[in-house]
């Protein structure tokens, strides 16, 4: 499967064929034979295989990979998964934060947790305004609402984010360097990130958000932290060791710059701008505005207000 689909899929730089990517789908699909034990090995193991592969795919390759999974295995019926509860909380978490339920968008969520479930970084790739910060906040707050609501799937914990932006800082200032002149180290922005976070000894989960483009330089040391061993080794010799419940997110338009190592190790999810489209955008536009207005008919609104009602009704 993997040979066909390297050769005959589009040629990407986020698309990986290794045996890393094969590790994961073993990874997933070890949960998958623990939590349904009555399907077969078989429809476990290419359901996890398609599994782990959609999420990073671009929508023309999507047909192409589905006809080689039916070639390959045309008996075989194997269903979707099903996340119930994580839908439910997606629901909820889109409603409250006055954003539309696409199925597509929600779709990618789902992708996200299943991701983050079996890698320990994970990207999320694609063009400006594709929704991607959208995506991991919603999970977020999805996470964090079923955790509240009492669910027993031990899966959802609450979460905290540390976003940064990795290009904004020299690479002294994100990782620490030694002060030339005084020979003091000083400690970097994304390691006092990670020193502050693995303190914490509660269930909580932490997801340190690189938000910046990628380029070869800092990410290849995030190399020795997005393998299996999840250690941080800064210039001064230090090693942070990383807890399991935290999660490494990155958000990239493209991996243009990115090595193969790179790219390798992390989890893909592809967010294509074509999924949303600019229709929710404007139906969350007008509901934000559309909601005031009623205040405003009730006599308590101010000017600021109406005039954005004339800007607005036109439009709805
Ligand atoms: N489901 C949705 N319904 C309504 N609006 C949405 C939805 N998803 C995203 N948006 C809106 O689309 C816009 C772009 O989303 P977002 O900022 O997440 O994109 P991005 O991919 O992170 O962009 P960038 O690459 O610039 O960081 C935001 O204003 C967001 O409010
Ligand atoms: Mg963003």
């Amino acid at each position: 499967l993997y040979k066909l689909s390297s050769e005959q899929l589009s040629q990407q730089r986020h698309y990986d064929f290794g045996l890393r990517a094969v590790k994961s789908v073993l990874v997933m699909a070890g949960e998958a034979k623990r939590s349904r034990s009555d399907l077969p090995e078989d429809a476990i193991l290419i359901g996890a295989m398609r599994d782990a592969n959609l999420p990073k795919y671009l929508d023309d390759d999507l047909p192409l990979f589905n006809a080689i999974v039916r070639d390959l295995f045309p008996r075989s019926e194997i269903p979707m998964k099903e996340h119930k509860e994580l839908e439910a909380g997606i629901s909820m978490a889109l409603r409250k934060d006055n954003k539309q339920e696409i199925p597509a968008f929600m779709n990618k969520v789902v992708q996200l947790f299943e991701t983050f479930q079996v890698r320990f970084g994970v990207m999320l790739v694609g063009p400006p305004g594709g929704g991607k910060s959208t995506i991991y906040r919603t999970l977020q707050s999805a996470m964090n609402d079923l955790k509240e609501a009492g669910s027993q799937d031990e899966r959802f914990q609450r979460v905290h984010t540390h976003v940064l932006n990795p290009k904004s800082v020299t690479m002294g200032e994100l990782y620490g360097e030694v002060n030339k002149l005084t020979q003091e180290w000083k400690n970097g922005l994304a390691s006092s990130i990670m020193r502050e976070v693995i303190k914490d000894a509660s269930e909580d989960k932490h997801w340190v958000t690189f938000d910046g483009p990628v380029d070869a330089l800092w990410i290849e040391n995030m190399n020795t932290v997005l393998d299996d061993n999840m250690t941080l080794c800064l210039s001064n010799g230090e090693r942070i060791k990383l807890k399991s419940e935290m999660r490494m997110l990155f958000e990239v338009q493209d991996l243009e710059v990115a090595s193969p190592a790179t790219v390798s190790r992390v989890g893909i999810v592809f967010v294509a701008p074509s999924q949303l489209g600019y229709l929710p955008y404007l139906h969350s536009w007008i509901l934000r505005y559309t909601e005031p207005t009623k205040d405003e008919k009730k006599g308590d609104g101010d000017p600021l207000v109406a005039e954005k009602e004339v800007l607005v009704l036109p439009d709805s």
